[in-house]
């Protein structure tokens, strides 16, 4: 049997970076093969190379057993290979259909735009997708996730006969998931082959029919999926064993109370919240998206304005405006748009990392430190596992998961009281997910107090003192972590819902 797509020995060098070291990777038609390994280990560049955006330096790929070179998105097309990206290509000033369908928009006579056609097409292009969007919807106003469904619309539309998929449900709910795979199911049962890349380990046993491990670029292996126990490709990821321990946390019950909340309020995202924190404390908040937790997060935070409800610090009523009063109060908010508001992606690794630290970097003088600086940065390169050349590179060089890790350096370097983390290890890998939580915890250690929003019930489970559960703008409980399961706190994520159900 041919494959659909081979590649062979495929090599490929960046400045100061061997990215690709001889790699190897087939697709059959009808199958999703995993492709999996740590942050920077070469998953996007080896696509970016099947759907023509780099050119291999070495190495042979064949379709259908015919020897190609795609040398643009284009070539790749009419080959049937399709990416949707891990970055988001959209342009935001157009609307959903005009993305969809750029540079193939129905015409009139004399080339005139045909609006009416080009919206009925799509339209029935979101339909045939589940998804309910109004094709003229600007994409701007849409959130990550529906940004994201656009995107998949889009690559789909050009039918293609191989379909990769850069981390596409990192921005999704589990609602929006089971949709993906449904999809995926149909695909696959229409003869698509689909390269699937993914940190969420639990995702692979779901869809994978095979996976692909690299390591720093190089090849590993390629097992089964099916017969592959999850902690066996979790070792092939990162060369060793990853042990999953609880760790046993000191008792904060008795600390003085960090944040408190009372009654936060705004429309019907935020109702009546209340809650602390005490210092020494991690506060998990669990729920489904749309729960209210990032609102709530960002009326702490000063980035939207609260309707009612009281936010005391130390025990001292403020009046957070905006996030510059929040961290004049000792409030700092790691966003889950990182790219919008965590990272200067034109600037180096090092400048990334300090920039808004800038004043434990100054001496008596004014005078930057420029060797402070540069320890401090290979510090956490070295703690985080970041690959990077060195700390000068551009961040906009790094690898998603790694570009992540630079702003959560960031903010662990930040002389924040109060620390809220809102889905801090989406995109990271397994490993550098371990050092991520260490940190957190040592954070903890010296006193701070901080909240970890999470879509990860494992997660939440492993880091937080208690647990706080949302749903649908509503505080729907709050647990200890020796009473929490996962049941019990999906119990309390679907609560408002349930509650609906059985009044209707
Ligand atoms: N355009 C580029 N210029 C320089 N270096 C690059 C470029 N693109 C990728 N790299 C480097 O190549 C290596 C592999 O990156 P790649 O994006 O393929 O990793 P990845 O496996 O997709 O990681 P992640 O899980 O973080 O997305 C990284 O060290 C990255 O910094
Ligand atoms: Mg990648």
């Amino acid at each position: 049997m041919t494959f659909l797509v081979e590649m062979k020995g495929i090599d490929k060098r960046f400045p100061g970076v061997h990215a690709l070291k001889s790699v190897q990777f087939d697709l059959r038609a009808g199958e999703v093969h995993a492709l999996m390994g740590e942050n920077g280990a070469g998953k996007s560049t080896l696509m970016k190379i099947m759907s023509g955006i780099y050119a291999r330096d070495g190495g042979k790929m064949l379709v259908d057993g015919k020897p190609v070179a795609p040398d643009s998105p284009r070539a790749a097309q009419d080959l049937g290979i399709g990416i949707i990206h891990q970055e988001l290509s959209l342009m935001n000033d157009l609307t959903a259909a005009q993305n969809v369908l750029i540079g193939r928009e129905p015409r009139r006579r004399f080339g005139r735009l045909d609006e009416a056609a080009l919206n009925e097409k799509v339209s029935e292009i979101f339909a045939s997708l589940n998804l309910d969007m109004d094709p003229r919807t600007q994409v701007s106003t849409q959130t990550i996730a529906r940004q994201q469904l656009i995107e998949i619309a889009k690559t789909l539309s050009y039918n293609p006969r191989v379909l990769i998929m850069d981390e596409p449900t990192a921005a999704l709910n589990d609602v929006e998931i089971s949709e993906l795979f449904a999809l995926v199911d149909k695909l696959k049962a229409d003869g698509v082959g689909i390269v699937y890349i993914s940190h969420r380990m639990d995702e692979i046993k779901r869809i994978a029919d095979r996976v692909t491990v690299l390591r720093d670029g190089a090849y590993i292996d390629t097992v089964d999926a099916a017969d592959t126990p999850l902690p066996k490709i979790i070792q092939l990821m990162v060369g060793r064993e990853v042990t999953q321990e609880t760790p046993d946390i000191p008792n904060t019950a008795e600390n003085p109370v960090a944040l408190e909340v009372r009654n936060l309020t705004r429309g019907k995202d935020v109702q009546n919240v209340s809650f602390d924190v005490r210092k020494g404390e991690i506060l998990g908040f669990a729920g489904l998206m749309g729960a209210g937790r990032t609102e709530t997060a960002r009326l702490i935070f000063g980035a939207d304005t609260r309707d009612s409800g009281e936010i005391l610090i130390a025990g001292q009523s403020v009046n957070v405006r905006s996030p510059a009063d929040a961290v004049a109060c000792g409030v700092g908010y790691l966003s889950e748009d990182r790219k919008h508001f965590g990272l200067a992606v034109d600037m180096t690794v090092r400048a990334n990392i300090a920039m808004t630290n800038l004043s434990k970097f100054t001496n008596k003088a004014g005078i930057l430190d420029e060797n402070a600086m540069k320890k401090t940065a290979a510090d956490y390169i070295e703690r985080l596992g970041i690959r990077t050349p060195s700390d000068r590179q551009d961040v906009r060089l790094l690898s998603g998961g790694n570009q992540q890790k630079v702003v959560i350096a960031k903010w662990l370097l930040r002389d924040c009281d109060v620390l809220i983390f809102d889905e801090p290890t989406r995109g990271i890998d397994i490993g550098a997910k371990s050092e991520i939580y260490a940190l957190l915890e040592d954070l903890a250690a010296q006193g701070r107090a901080i909240i970890v929003i999470s879509s990860e019930l494992p997660e939440v489970l492993r880091l937080s003192h208690r647990i706080a559960v949302m749903c649908e703008g509503r505080m729907t409980g709050i647990i200890n972590r020796t009473d929490a399961t996962q049941e019990n706190i999906m119990e309390l994520a679907t609560q408002t819902a349930k509650i609906k159900e059985t009044t209707q």
